[in-house]
């Protein structure tokens, strides 16, 4: 038997999963349990909630994936910043401390909040998929295809904003991309800002 829990967290709806045998068998958002509308905080309730409904504890999970690359999304967001600065350094300045405290140190967070829930847990267990690698699998995995062309477009990753995969049985390949800053979820998102 194997089971992965999977982590969305510290940006927006927190959530968690549990997929046991290649089957998702529990799944909720953190904003069910806190009532706070697209909570961001991480997960504790709704992973409390995936671990019971498998009668699992943290301890017993085998891998705890977490959505994405912290480190890759730091690398594009520094290099954003060198290449419009100096006019970027007020929202640099702003931006960075916070970067380095919640996001460059993701991993030493989830590994604290993890431990609080199961002081036994080991911190081997946690690996990262990329954020649109992500998005691709959780529409290609339980769909009802064998084979598909998989298609995500998104504000951005971590350099990601639109993907094209071939998924095929058990397997995901990204075959083209867009990157940022070219976007069309940003372009969607700076006119609904507008409006
Ligand atoms: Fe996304």
């Amino acid at each position: 038997m194997t089971n992965i829990l999977g982590i969305s967290a510290f940006y927006h709806d927190s959530a968690a999963s549990m997929i046991v045998n290649g089957d998702i068998t529990a799944a909720a958002q953190e904003e069910r349990f806190t009532r706070i509308k697209h909570d961001a905080n991480f997960p504790t309730n709704a992973i409390k909630y995936c671990l019971n409904e498998n009668n699992l504890s943290l301890r017993e999970t085998d891998y705890v994936v977490f959505y994405e690359k912290p480190f890759l999304k730091f690398e594009r967001i520094l290099e954003t910043y060198v290449a419009t600065a100096p006019k970027s350094f007020r929202s640099f300045a702003v931006a960075i401390p916070l970067w380095i405290r919640e996001k460059l140190f993701q991993k030493n967070l989830l590994i604290n909040q993890l431990k609080e829930i199961d002081n036994k847990f080991s911190s081997r267990k946690i690996m990262f998929s990329e954020h649109h690698f992500s998005h691709a699998a959780s529409a290609f995995y339980p769909s009802p295809f064998e084979e598909a062309i998989i298609l995500t477009i998104d504000g951005v990753g971590e350099w990601a904003t639109t993907t094209v995969s071939i998924g095929k049985k058990n397997d995901i390949k990204i075959i083209k991309e867009i990157n940022f800053p070219h976007s069309l979820g940003l372009l969607y998102s700076a006119f609904t800002y507008y409006l």
